[in-house]
């Protein structure tokens, strides 16, 4: 994984980094995907070292379908569905098919902040919708649809990266439906979907209208992100324009090995009691990082959340993407709000903005997946200890007046 500015990701000895995405080694099933990678290796069958069909193998769309239709995703036909190398892969080509340079890509408020560098690689047009916690405002978005054309209206509608937050399913149907209406695909990146720990997953979007809808999935926050393995539910006339591209008419299904690992563990059962075991310990170190932060740092303000790995949290005055060095110093890193800000964070050709029209520029986004519960209290003590420096070191109000 990269970090924002591009570079791998390279947390320092000693540093707690609450800034990442990606889950803890410790939660990654190893034994599992050795017991799977060798039962398919040591088949007669060598077509599995072959290219793949375009839209990924039968077995693996009939495999995959019957996981996701048993967990929210009615729709998940074999038929509905395009395997990828994880949903990153699945954005790319999705932009590279379905959005033309320079087109328009309207996004929620706070956004995934390397979607939005996906979005700058394809040269789109990115614009962020006024969003409330329950995500983009339906009127918001009217407004952007009745300026012009638009390609693609991105969300993460479950257990969202940043805030946690999941859109509640009168705002998704009334924000589908308009799309629907503007003739406008919607970009449902669900990679987080199954992560909920308080109760049966959120349904995916495309319930909502299954002709715009391209629901993004992955294996990278249940099972293990090194697979590369995601899939695209959405309308089959998509998915024939998916496997149309130079890319896959090329290279053939992304990742046929590893996706047919994938199959054999879902055939074997293995997949369902794996993403409980990822959900109890999400539960037990959301439980975790929350008390940690009530006693620790009382002033602290966070949404709850059900699911997901991240948590967003501001605590009144002190800004996360000036304290880096302090933080620092405090053996911490976390993910600085600023960062989700669209469009893309960076140098802006634009005058400076106030510091008080930042936006979140308060806020940072925690995950509570790659540490477990006593990392998490330790890195809580240290952020709190770095924002009692950084309050030392800010003059109080009116003292320079
Ligand atoms: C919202 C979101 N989409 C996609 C990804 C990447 O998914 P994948 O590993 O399947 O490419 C992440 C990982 O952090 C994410 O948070």
């Amino acid at each position: 994984m990269s970090d924002a500015t591009g570079q791998q990701h390279v947390t320092p000895e000693g540093t707690l980094d609450l800034g990442r995405g990606d889950p803890d080694p410790a939660l990654l099933p190893l034994g599992e995907v050795r017991a799977a990678a060798e039962h398919l290796l040591s088949a007669a069958d060598a077509t599995v070292l072959q290219y793949g069909a375009e839209p990924g193998d039968p077995a693996v769309r009939a495999a995959l379908g019957r996981f996701l239709r048993e967990r929210g995703a009615a729709l998940a036909t074999p038929e509905r569905l395009f395997v990828t190398a994880g949903a990153s892969s699945a954005l790319s080509l999705i932009c590279t098919r379905f959005a033309a340079r320079g087109a328009r890509v309207l996004v929620a408020d706070p956004s995934y902040h390397l979607a939005l560098r996906t979005f700058a690689d394809h040269g789109l047009t990115v614009e962020g919708l006024a969003s409330d916690a329950d995500g983009p405002l339906p009127g918001a978005l009217e407004a952007a649809l009745a300026r012009g054309p638009v390609a693609l209206l991105y969300l993460v509608p479950a257990f969202g990266n940043p805030t946690g937050a999941t859109i509640p399913p009168d705002r998704a149907r009334r924000l589908v439906e308009a799309c629907a209406r503007h003739g406008v695909r919607v970009v449902a990146d669900e990679v987080y979907r199954l992560t909920g720990f308080a109760g049966p997953p959120p349904a995916s979007l495309s319930a909502y209208d299954p002709d715009v809808v391209l629901a993004l999935g992955s294996v990278s926050k249940i099972l293990a992100p090194g697979l590369r393995v995601g899939w695209i539910e959405g309308p089959e006339r998509d998915l024939a324009a998916l496997a149309e591209t130079g890319q896959a008419l090329g290279g053939g299904g992304m990742n046929p090995v590893t996706a047919a690992v994938v199959r054999d563990l879902i055939e074997a059962d293995r997949l369902g009691p794996q993403v409980e075991r990822v959900r109890d310990a999400l539960r037990a170190r959301y439980d975790a990082v929350l008390d940690a932060l009530r006693r620790a740092l009382p002033e602290a303000e966070a949404a709850p959340v059900a699911g997901g790995y991240f948590l967003w949290v501001r605590v009144p005055g002190f800004r996360p993407d000036r304290a880096e060095e302090t933080l620092a110093r405090h053996g911490l890193r976390v993910a600085p709000g600023t960062r989700f800000a669209p469009p893309l964070p960076g140098p802006r050709d634009d005058p400076p903005v106030a510091p008080a029209a930042e936006p979140h520029a308060e806020r940072m986004r925690l995950c509570f997946a790659h540490y477990a519960q006593a990392e998490l209290g330790d890195a809580v003590g240290r952020l709190a200890a770095a924002v009692r420096e950084a309050d030392a070191g800010r003059p109080e109000p009116g003292r320079n007046l």
